[in-house]
């Protein structure tokens, strides 16, 4: 990819938005006030902003590999804390995508560096839903059961954090578990009861006073 062309796109763009509003840019360097969290992967045939169709100022962004989220992550506690308590964003979306390659690289015996405590996260969804998953005998369809698996259990560590909790009382949050298709380019809502995830980790896991 020639690099330059991206200056080139960037003043198409630029042009493009200021066409429609001659003071696009003024209202964006006002602030910002999205109602979305959305945590995504860092694949690049995973789109944020593109496949939810927002533009620039709905949508706070946290990607990482197989949108994970760790309580020491200190980058995902971070936009965690900010989109909750600053920004108030109403909605959080974690969102997988089936053919994840760190979901595919946890499945796995190999030793991957860096890559090993990082990917151990998804090791540990595995053994949680150990026995779910070792009914599934077809290899792919197990691949895909643990990508939203993995989306679950990222969603209910969103929910154990005291800031989401806190929010989830006092305003309502809500939590969406997504998966991107990526053979069909559709989201997938995988619909995770959130009052019953709660009830059931509540007696752990429970810090808003
Ligand atoms: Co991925």
């Amino acid at each position: 990819m020639d690099i330059q062309r991206i200056f080139e796109n960037n003043k198409l763009w630029v042009a493009e938005k200021l066409g429609q509003d001659a003071n696009y840019f003024k209202k964006l360097s006002q602030g910002q006030n999205p109602q979305i969290l959305y945590i995504g992967c860092s694949d690049s045939r995973v789109t944020a902003e593109e496949l939810m169709g927002v533009g620039p100022g709905e949508a706070f962004i946290l990607r990482n590999i197989a949108n994970m989220v760790s309580n020491l992550d200190l980058s995902a506690m971070s936009v965690i804390n900010y989109a909750v308590n600053i920004l108030e964003v109403k909605h959080i979306i974690v969102c997988g995508h089936y053919n994840c390659g760190g979901v595919k690289s946890a499945m796995q015996s190999a030793d991957l560096g860096i890559l090993n405590p990082w990917l151990r996260n998804i090791r540990d969804v595995y053994r949680l839903h150990k026995d779910e998953l070792n009914t599934i005998e077809n290899e792919e369809k197990k691949y895909d059961r643990l990508v939203e698996l993995n989306v679950q259990e990222q969603c209910v560590n969103i929910l154990k954090t005291a800031d989401v909790q806190r929010a989830y009382r006092k305003r309502g949050i809500t939590v969406h578990g997504w998966i991107f298709d990526i053979h069909s380019g559709k989201i997938i809502d995988l619909k995770i009861d959130y009052d019953k995830v709660l009830e059931g980790i509540r007696e752990i896991y429970h810090l808003d006073d």
